[in-house]
């Protein structure tokens, strides 16, 4: 394939037709190249339930994003659960919604669309019982329970704005969550299972709450029925106030714009951002993504393997795949439990036909060879997608190969929290893959390469800064609370673009291959963690004087975390558990320092900014590349750093 802006104009109705062949990608890009309002109208008047239908589609664009938020189909009004819920009771109420495989192999729930519906319909009487109304934010800090998913969509049903928080975060982190959303209330449970493992959610959400909390009630579902501590009048049992409720709860009508929910995601600097989405154009871009990237059909047995705690949870367990009525598989475990046959035995016994996960699964599972995968029955498979980070081809070959047996379509799909959706993504089965490439945008996505030298745009093959030059309407619209840092971050690096904080190569086929995060931003297994959230909680440890974290490759994780640590007494010798103690504490479980080092200083500029591309160099193994360090302060802390370097 050439140059794929060089397309002929052409108009054509029918923007909801399924995408089968590399024709209609570019008939239906140019289509929306011609008239994106028109293109995206129409695919939302054709898929969504709204009570008022949208007659406008964008408003606004990147340069006015400055004053105000842009907006897609600002006059049209609904509910999203009636997307999700009602219209699948009315033509399909028997058929799963929700398949849930609990911690233990077979521990299996199926619920029907008309069982999910009531339940949804109870807990959100039981949120309005406990004075939740349309706008208040709601905290969900949960295990992968089908509650948290009813949980979700019961805030929708009554106007409220979910922020689902990692059940791995810590209570500080937790804590910073709640209070920067001003949450009044909190679901949770007694305690979470993965792996064999207890996680105490109930326990950390008490801790999280105590003191001067805006928090007045904690509804708790009870998973593993463990003693927990309980604070009468705040703390209410899901299987007692929930249950009692009435199953019919008219859905809240609300505009387009009105916020959906509030995701907490890490960035480069300061603490982590309240990424806010909105009713009508999320539900729109995720239920189309979720049918034309997987190739979706009626009977398929859908499976992501994310937690609802990230977006790919949101996106494509919970809202994309009921959006569209289709069986969506939620996972309680982990790919290694209790042996690495899980994901296979699970699919031999749902007959799974998607299979979605993350590169950091597929390269831990290969690990343990082809013989737990080859055990199971796979027939049954048609498409794999990946998700979260760069996969490399090695992993890549092993998942089509072995895992896909050779007859599957790998979907590698490139997204963010702030684009809601998939943007960069073969199309199953349609687009001809190449091992570790996003391959091509989807219509309505416009991706710029930019040199960040220049601040000019590459056109055709190239490698740069990766930008997407126009709004879709999956897009976050703001920073919760504050729309400035919302501009900052994405639209002050190149006027008139958003920035993505990734770098990518384009080849000659026009496909892109994403490079990682070019900013202070690690991800480590597919987890988005700031380099500046590890330094806060390294320096807040009383041994510490400076610290900077870089990331370094690592084989199986993607990148590892390097930390430089300036001591204040250099007699610290048991200093990196206790310091990992503290960022346990500060971020939660799933963040850790691979790597310390104890340095006499930080190599700095004269004029005091810290030299992190010296630091990623030694980080990398590549201390005889640190090109130009002419601005050091003092030369005399790099060769020490170099000669203690860790890597
Ligand atoms: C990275 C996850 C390469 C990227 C949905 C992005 C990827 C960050 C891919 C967003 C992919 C995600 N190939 N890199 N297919 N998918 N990334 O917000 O660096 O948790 O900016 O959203 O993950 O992480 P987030």
């Amino acid at each position: 394939m050439a140059e794929i802006y060089a397309i002929p104009a052409r108009v054509q109705e029918g923007g909801q037709q399924p995408i089968s062949t590399m024709g209609a990608w570019l008939e239906a890009r140019h289509r929306w190249r011609n008239d994106p309002s028109a293109f995206w109208l129409n695919i939302t008047q054709s898929t969504i339930a709204w009570s008022t239908e949208p007659t406008v589609g964008l408003n606004g664009d990147y340069y006015s994003v400055k004053e105000t938020p842009f907006s897609w189909f600002e006059d049209g009004q609904l509910n999203i659960t009636e997307s999700c819920l009602d219209r699948h009771v009315e033509t399909q109420p028997n058929k799963t919604a929700i398949i849930w495989e609990g911690d233990e192999p077979g521990d299996v729930r199926k619920i029907s669309y008309r069982d999910l519906h009531g339940s949804v319909c109870q807990a959100a009487n039981c949120l309005s019982s406990m004075g939740v109304k349309s706008g208040d934010r709601v905290i969900i800090y949960m295990g992968m329970v089908p509650e948290a998913a009813v949980a979700m969509l019961a805030c929708a049903r009554i106007g409220a704005v979910h922020s689902v928080v990692f059940g791995g975060f810590s209570a500080d982190a937790l804590r910073d969550r709640i209070e920067d959303c001003g949450a009044s209330v909190v679901i949770t449970q007694d305690e979470g299972l993965r792996g064999g493992r207890r996680i105490p959610l109930k326990a950390t959400t008490d801790d999280a709450v105590s003191g001067d909390s805006p928090v007045s009630k904690v509804l708790v579902y009870q998973r593993t029925k463990a003693d927990i501590g309980w604070t009468e009048g705040r703390d209410v049992w899901w299987h007692e106030a929930v249950e009692a409720s009435a199953p019919v709860c008219e859905a809240t009508i609300v505009p387009a714009e009105h916020p959906l929910f509030i995701l907490y995601t890490s960035g480069s600097t300061g603490r982590p951002k309240g990424v806010l989405h909105t009713c009508g154009g999320y539900i729109t871009y995720t239920s189309y993504t979720h049918r034309t990237v997987f190739d979706l059909r009626d009977d398929d047995v859908y499976a992501c393997v994310a937690d609802v705690g990230w977006i790919t949870g949101h996106s494509y367990i919970v809202y994309g795949p009921l959006a569209n009525g289709a069986t969506t598989l939620m996972f309680e475990s982990t790919p290694l439990y209790p042996d690495a046959g899980r994901y296979w035995d699970m699919v031999e016994r749902h007959k799974i036909t998607i299979f979605y996960t993350a590169p950091t699964a597929i390269r831990a599972l290969a690990a343990h060879g082809s013989d737990p995968v080859r055990k199971y029955d796979r027939t049954s498979l048609r498409v794999l997608g990946t998700v979260g980070e760069p996969i490399n081809p090695d992993a890549w070959t092993w998942y089509h190969e072995v895992v896909g047996e050779g007859r599957c379509t790998i979907v590698d799909t490139w997204w963010q929290t702030e684009t809601g959706g998939i943007c960069i993504t073969p199309i199953a089965p349609v687009t001809p893959p190449k091992p570790g490439s996003a391959t091509l945008p989807l219509p309505g996505i416009e991706p710029v390469l930019v040199d960040p030298e220049t601040q000019t745009e590459i056109r055709g093959p190239g490698q740069g800064h990766l930008c997407l030059g126009y709004p879709w309407p999956g897009q976050a619209r703001t920073v919760y609370g504050d729309h400035a840092r919302y501009i900052s971050t994405y639209f002050s690096a190149y006027d008139g673009l958003y920035f993505t904080g990734d770098g990518c190569r384009r080849d000659a086929d026009g496909y892109h291959w994403i490079t990682g995060r070019i900013d202070d931003v690690l991800n480590v297994s597919g987890h988005r963690m700031g380099t500046a959230e590890f330094e806060a909680a390294l320096v807040s440890n009383n041994a510490v004087a400076e610290a900077a974290v870089v990331g370094y490759p690592h084989p199986l994780k993607g990148q590892g975390v390097y930390a430089y640590i300036v001591l204040q007494d250099e007699a610290m010798a048991t200093i990196e558990a206790d310091l990992n103690g503290t960022v346990r504490t500060a971020i939660g479980a799933h963040a850790r320092v691979d790597l310390f080092q104890i340095v006499p200083g930080l190599p700095k500029t004269r004029s005091g900014k810290v030299m992190r591309r010296i630091l990623r160099k030694v980080a990398e193994g590549e201390s005889d590349k640190l090109g130009d360090v002419s601005t050091l302060a003092d030369p005399s802390v790099v060769e020490a750093i170099i000669a203690g370097a860790q890597t």
